[in-house]
C-alpha cells in the first residue's frame, strides 16, 4: 500500500543525514538502548517508520514475521537491503503510521523507535498502533519526549514552532508520547527514562518501555 498524497514522506537531505549520523549513535550508546526495546519480543511484529531498518538485527529469534513499514523511499531502499541479511523474516513495506496495511487485532507486538516525534497525528497513528494489535498485545516504544524543566520546554516549544520539524524530518523535540500513549488506551507502566547524550539538550529526554493494549474481557 503506497502512502497518500497527504501523507508523503519524502526528506531526501534528512535521510541522508539520518543514515550517516545513526551509526555513530548507535555506537555512543543507542544500538544498546534498541536490543533492550525489542528483547524478549515473540511472534508477528510491525515496526513503524524502521528508516534505515537498524533495528532489525536486534530482534529475537522467536519473532516470526516483522512488517517493517517506511514511507521514506531512500530510507525503504536501504531498510531492504538490510532485511535480505538478518535471521528474522522481514517485509519492508511503503507505508504510513496513520493506515498501516494489517489487519485489525493481528499482531502481538507493534514497535515505535524515535517515530512518534515525526508522525503528522500521532493520535492517528497510536490508534492504527492499538488497531493492529491482539489484546494484550505490546507497544514497545523508544522516543524523545518533552523536558521535565520549563525551561528546556519552552525552548522545545519554540524550535517545534519554527525550524526544527522542517529540517529534521518532520521531527518535534516535545511532545508529550506518553501521555498520547495513555489517552489511545494503552495501559502504560512506568518506562526506562534516560538522557541521550548526558547533556541537557531539547532532544536528550528518552523513555524505553512496553505499553498494552489491554486484554479482552471475557
Ligand atoms: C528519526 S527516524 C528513526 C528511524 C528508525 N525508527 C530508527 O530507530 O532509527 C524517523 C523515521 O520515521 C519515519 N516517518 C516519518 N513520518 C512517518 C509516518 N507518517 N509514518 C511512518 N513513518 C514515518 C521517517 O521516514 C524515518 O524513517
Amino acid at each position: 500500500m503506497g502512502a497518500t498524497t497527504e501523507e508523503r514522506v519524502d526528506h531526501p537531505l534528512f535521510a541522508r543525514l539520518y543514515a550517516r549520523t545513526a551509526p555513530a549513535e548507535d555506537r555512543r550508546g543507542l544500538a544498546a538502548r534498541r536490543a533492550a526495546l525489542l528483547r524478549g519480543l515473540a511472534g508477528d511484529v510491525i515496526e513503524i517508520g524502521a528508516g534505515d531498518g537498524r533495528n532489525f538485527a536486534h530482534y529475537p529469534a522467536a519473532v516470526t514475521r516483522v512488517v517493517a513499514v517506511e514511507p521514506e523511499p531512500r530510507l525503504r531502499r536501504l531498510a531492504r537491503a538490510r532485511a535480505a541479511d538478518v535471521p528474522v523474516p522481514v517485509e519492508v513495506v511503503d507505508a504510513v503510521a496513520s493506515r498501516l496495511p494489517v489487519d485489525d487485532a493481528s499482531l502481538d507486538a507493534a514497535v515505535a523507535c524515535l517515530v512518534l516525534c515525526s508522525v503528522g497525528d500521532q493520535e492517528a497513528a497510536l490508534n492504527e498502533a492499538y488497531r493492529v494489535l491482539r489484546p494484550g498485545g505490546q507497544l514497545r516504544y523508544l522516543e524523545h519526549v518533552r523536558a521535565p524543566s520549563r525551561g528546556l520546554a519552552r525552548v522545545q516549544r519554540a524550535m517545534d514552532a519554527t525550524f526544527w520539524p522542517r529540517v529534521a524530518g518532520g521531527c518535534h523535540t516535545g511532545r508529550d508520547t506518553l501521555a498520547a500513549v495513555e489517552r489511545t488506551g494503552f495501559a502504560v507502566p512506568a518506562p526506562v527514562t534516560f538522557r541521550f547524550p548526558r547533556l541537557r539538550t531539547p532532544l536528550s529526554f528518552h523513555v524505553l518501555g512496553t505499553a498494552h493494549r489491554p486484554p479482552a474481557v471475557p
